[in-house]
């Protein structure tokens, strides 16, 4: 099958995997805001929690966290057989570090390595948030305690050493989604001289309110809550 066989087919599959990531962060930004306002509001978690809690372990959560694991294995999959694939179309022309042309982005050629930081934040993140409230409720653990999404945010971003771990995490998401944006649409058809530049710029106003987004609950809950 071309999608899976021709190196067009499985850029294909990272683009649409991509974008729908970008999504689903959108998304999971504009939700965790709402815990600022709990914070300013002192309301303890009252509204974040009620969001947690409507998420909890229903079925339609269940079955959008299984979808969310598929395209993130999807995505890492196939950027592996990528850049495998290019390293050995590469060949020895590998160590000529000197021939790539000026243009090509620093971030176009580390997105493996960035994407791997993303993936290693990743793992960190779910084990200090979704270990110990969806997959907790699962285990038996009471609903109060694992709905409590904003105790397990003071916690976190409470502590300075995570704090820093997760701007690391940030960046290094910016910096991936900046290019990963562009990179998806030009795969996906739009990639005339107007639209490449339009794209890039569409993305890097996107993906810097997103990211800003996560930079300002982790930090408004280090200094405030
Ligand atoms: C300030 C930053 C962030 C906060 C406060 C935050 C908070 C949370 C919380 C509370 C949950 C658990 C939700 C639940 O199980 O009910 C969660 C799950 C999750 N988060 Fe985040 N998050 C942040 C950033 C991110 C980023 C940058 C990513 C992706 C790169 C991400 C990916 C995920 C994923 C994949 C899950 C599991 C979703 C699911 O169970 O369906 N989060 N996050």
């Amino acid at each position: 099958m071309w999608l899976t066989n021709s190196s067009i087919g499985r850029k294909v599959i990272m683009s649409v995997t991509g974008v729908s990531l970008i999504l689903f962060l959108t998304f999971h930004a504009c939700m965790n805001i709402v815990a600022i306002f709990d914070v300013f509001g002192k309301t303890g978690g009252e509204h974040y929690n009620w969001v947690c809690e409507m998420l909890g372990t229903n079925w339609y959560a269940l079955v959008g966290t299984a979808a969310l694991a598929v395209l993130v294995v999807l995505h890492f999959v196939y950027a592996l057989i990528l850049t495998l694939q290019n390293k050995k179309a590469r060949g020895s022309n590998k160590y000529a570090v000197t021939d790539r042309p000026a243009k090509v982005e620093w971030e176009s050629q580390n997105m493996f390595v960035i994407g791997l930081i993303v993936v290693l934040g990743l793992c960190l993140h779910l084990f200090n948030f979704w270990w110990n409230m969806m997959a907790a409720e699962l285990m038996g653990a009471p609903a109060i305690e694992a709905t409590d999404g904003y105790r397990y945010m003071c916690e976190t971003f409470g502590n300075p050493v995570f704090l820093i771990i997760y701007l690391v995490w940030f960046a290094a998401l910016w910096f991936h989604l900046n290019h990963g944006m562009w990179s998806a649409m030009q795969t996906l058809g739009w990639n005339g001289k107007t639209w490449f530049c339009r794209w890039k710029c569409i993305g890097q106003i996107y993906t810097t309110i997103i990211i800003l987004m996560f930079v300002a609950v982790a930090l408004v809950f280090n200094f405030c809550a």
